[in-house]
């Protein structure tokens, strides 16, 4: 072994693992679509890393722009105004709705949903805020506690205030509910909760544009306009986490664009400069900013709108613009649901697939009639250890998570390597399914 791995294993603290079972990979090098271990092995990044490296590896115009931002200078106070971070702030407010108005720079996705959440309680003067079991907003402790997935326990008892409800999560409904028979009460339910929660306490109700890590979960037509309602009725803020579907991901700028809906407060990260270096950002309309003319903001960061960063997104976001990467993931959705519909039709093991632009996740299960998972949730991996070993043996990196394959290539990718990728899923599976079935 190597003495990168062997100082990994010695001096680094891995996320979201237990140590002792850990042999990660040593990766030397990236480009585009692919990366390379130390033996020289390529994989294709069918998960671009954490759905972050939306334009792929090291993509020279967004390297040279970090390069020349640090020959210039590399780093002023957040108190001071300064090119890359003033012209962010008025791209990413060009990108969106008209009401939008003004930014807050965080690090990342985290903190970029605490300091939402401390713009919301402050602005509505109310504490409490709806957010969904399944769901994940980060790690820090605010996000930890907006987080409905198994990641929660470590922040419990977590922030006082938060309210976790039911998911619009249409192949297991919790309502009993098929398509057909849809009533949206998963939509009224969160209605329900916070009439129960009194209105008058409610500040926000937090929700992922389309739920990610949770199994790329799509509401039923209508619920996020609903959900909107809701919140219109009650005065409450409707927060919609972008850090994942933003920039691209689902086929258009932001996940919320799928829907009739306007959010109050967007956050960001992960593409916004496509994870070369730390950022995340906080939208807020402008009525929401023009609240804070005359009161204290509450937040504030060391690295809040550092250069570097900012000058990397304005490189990332040129990207986006003279490539049609939009437009790539986009029209390359329509062949992946294609291609994703039919390995549902063949494989015995999978369940359901669900899919929006480059976004997407498999389900498998015991029995398609049954709908029992292949692994239980938040167990450990059992059969999906037969699909990860054969992704990882033939050159896959997607991302597997209790009995989900979740699939988001960088939306560089072509057609052509596209195909190639699904064909080799498509493989892995059936040799998996023979081991698992027997
Ligand atoms: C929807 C969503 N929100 C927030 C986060 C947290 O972002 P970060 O890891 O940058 O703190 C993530 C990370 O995966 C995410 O998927």
């Amino acid at each position: 072994m190597s003495e990168i791995y062997d100082n990994d294993r010695t001096y680094v603290l891995h996320s979201w693992s237990v140590q002792g079972k850990l042999t990660p990979k040593v990766v030397t090098k990236g480009e585009g679509v692919f990366f390379w271990d130390e033996n020289g092995k390529r994989y294709c990044d069918m998960a671009s890393q954490l759905v972050n490296l939306n334009i792929g590896h090291q993509h020279p115009k967004v390297v040279q722009a970090i390069k020349d931002q640090a020959d210039k200078l590399c780093y002023i106070a957040p108190g001071f105004a300064e090119e890359s971070r003033s012209s962010l702030a008025k791209r990413i407010i060009d990108l969106l709705p008209d009401e939008f108005g003004k930014c807050f720079f965080t690090l990342g996705g985290a903190d970029a949903n605490e300091n939402a959440l401390k713009i919301a309680k402050t602005f509505t003067g109310r504490h409490k805020i709806i957010s969904r079991y399944r769901s994940y907003h980060g790690a820090t402790y605010g996000a930890g506690a907006l987080t409905g997935d198994p990641r929660r326990p470590a922040v419990e008892p977590g922030m006082p205030g938060v309210v976790h409800v039911l998911d619009p999560y249409c192949y297991r409904c919790s309502f009993g509910q098929k398509p057909e028979s849809c009533r949206m009460e998963c939509a009224e339910h969160v209605r329900e909760v916070i009439l129960y929660e009194n209105p008058d306490t409610v500040a926000a109700v937090f929700m992922e544009a389309v739920t990610g890590t949770n199994g790329v979960l799509l509401p039923p037509k209508g619920y996020m306009e609903r959900i909107r309602e809701i919140c219109d009725e009650f005065g409450a803020l409707f927060i919609c986490d972008e850090v994942m579907t933003g920039f691209g991901r689902t086929g258009k700028w932001f996940g919320f664009q799928n829907f009739d809906i306007v959010p109050d407060i967007i956050t960001m990260a992960k593409g916004v400069n496509s994870g070369y270096v730390p950022l995340g950002v906080v939208a807020v309309q402008s009525r929401i900013a023009e609240f804070f003319d005359n009161r204290m903001l509450y937040c504030g960061l060391t690295y809040s709108g550092h250069p570097v960063c900012c000058a990397a997104s304005l490189a990332a976001i040129d990207a986006y613009e003279e490539e049609g990467l939009i437009e790539n993931a986009s029209k390359l959705g329509e062949v992946f649901a294609e291609k994703l519909g039919a390995m549902k039709e063949k494989h015995p093991l999978i369940g359901d697939v669900r899919c929006i632009g480059l976004f997407g996740a498999i389900e498998m299960v015991k029995d398609k009639q049954t709908r029992e998972p292949l692994s239980p949730w938040n167990g450990p991996a059992g059969p999906m250890a037969e699909v990860a070993k054969r992704f990882d043996d033939q050159g896959v990196a997607a991302f597997l998570r209790w009995n989900y394959i979740f699939l988001a290539p960088p939306l560089i990718i072509t057609e052509a390597e596209l195909l190639d990728a699904l064909s080799t899923i498509d493989r892995c599976l059936t040799e998996a399914e023979a081991v698992i079935l027997g």
